[in-house]
């Protein structure tokens, strides 16, 4: 067993906010090496509508790398791309401790984290020091707790991060900011993407565009999956969804001691949630905007699932608690045999046409 391996492991005994930290810390001293592999050039796709180029579809999702630290050495783990964030205008101590928890029987996680982070400006240091030719690193913004005006920190998010990052994300749907997710209402989602898109156009007009995605929750009903899908298709700079965070419901299926812990859950037991959300929503958009799926993806079959409800690249966090992040290579393989087994050349292939 190598070092690494063995590094792994041991993660896995500490609680699991502490493993979190070690991992960060390890990954930045370059104690935990990635190994470095050539990229299949099967594996590419190019998203639609946003025209971003990625190597491979698998990307991390928001929430391992909040303050931008790490997001060099998780694309050197072979992931397509890297979502950092979530970040706010200014820094926030979070939730008190503990508020990271690890359902393994359930293969889960529950968090309620509520935005810890180190603020923008240093957010925007780490993220242009990462050279761009590395690979696709996205930022995802938010709204601080005690804002008196939150639509106007995503709009000061926006700003920051726009020149230094492949692409943004807007996060409407963490459920650990109490009323965050209010913003996902058709009245209020108007006006955020009203204000935001006022900003994404002046700052399009000075730098270069790019890519905005909004990140909506799993928790919604169908007025509610009509009312994102309509007023998003209204945004004429807006280029995709990403669907979902965690959920607030816990299945009857949850056996883990911690299954009534107030947060998020995320992991296997929001696989089919979230994918019938991603489906339900791109039986509405089609390919008018590019849709990214996340939510309890563990395996290379997970991903397929994914392309089948309509995702065109899709994200994962909580399976990396459980398998480590070598998990990554193991699913592009794995992903690699599925095609060559379907006859097929292109992940896009397994999209509803
Ligand atoms: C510990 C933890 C922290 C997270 N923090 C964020 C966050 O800051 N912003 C965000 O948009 N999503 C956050 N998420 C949600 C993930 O990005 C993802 O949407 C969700 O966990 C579903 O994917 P998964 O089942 O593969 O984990 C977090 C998830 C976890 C487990």
């Amino acid at each position: 067993m190598s070092l690494f391996d063995l590094a792994t492991r041991a993660v896995r005994v500490l609680p699991a906010e502490t493993a979190h930290r070690f991992t960060i810390d390890a990954l930045k001293t370059g104690l935990a090496k990635p190994e470095f592999g050539l990229e299949d050039p099967r594996l590419a796709v190019r998203l639609k509508r946003s025209g971003l180029l990625l190597p491979n579809p698998i990307g991390l999702a928001a929430g391992f790398d909040k303050n931008a630290e790490v997001a060099a050495q998780m694309l050197g783990f072979g992931f397509g791309f890297v979502e950092c964030g979530t970040v706010t205008p200014r820094p926030q101590a979070g939730n008190p401790r503990p508020r990271l928890f690890r359902l393994s029987e359930d293969r889960a996680v529950i968090n309620r984290m509520g935005f810890n982070n180190d603020g923008i400006g240093y957010f925007v240091r780490r993220l242009s020091a990462i050279p761009r030719a590395l690979g696709v690193v996205g930022a995802n913004v938010g709204a601080n707790k005690d804002s008196e005006d939150r639509i106007a920190d995503y709009v000061a998010g926006v700003k920051a991060v726009w020149p230094h990052s492949s692409y943004v994300t807007i996060n409407v749907s963490s459920p650990n900011t109490p009323g965050l997710r209010g913003l996902q209402d058709r009245g209020a989602l108007d006006e955020l993407l009203g204000r935001v898109g006022g900003a994404a156009r002046e700052m399009a007009a000075v730098v270069k565009n790019r890519p905005v995605f909004l990140k909506v929750a799993p928790d919604l009903d169908d007025r509610a999956i009509a009312d994102i899908a309509d007023v998003a298709l209204a945004q004429d700079w807006l280029s995709g969804l990403i669907v979902s965070n965690t959920t607030i419901e816990r299945p009857e299926s949850l056996a883990s001691r911690h299954k009534a812990e107030t947060g998020g859950l995320s992991g296997a037991p929001l696989m089919e949630k979230s994918t019938r959300v991603l489906a339900d929503f791109h039986a509405l958009i089609g390919d008018r905007l590019d849709l990214i799926g996340a939510g309890g993806i563990a395996s290379a079959q997970d991903v397929v699932a994914k392309l089948r409800a309509g995702a065109q690249a899709v994200q994962l966090y909580s399976a990396l608690v459980f398998h480590g992040p070598m998990l990554v290579q193991r699913i592009k393989s794995d992903l690699l045999t599925i095609m060559l087994a379907e006859g097929i050349d292109t992940p896009r292939a397994f999209r509803p046409s």
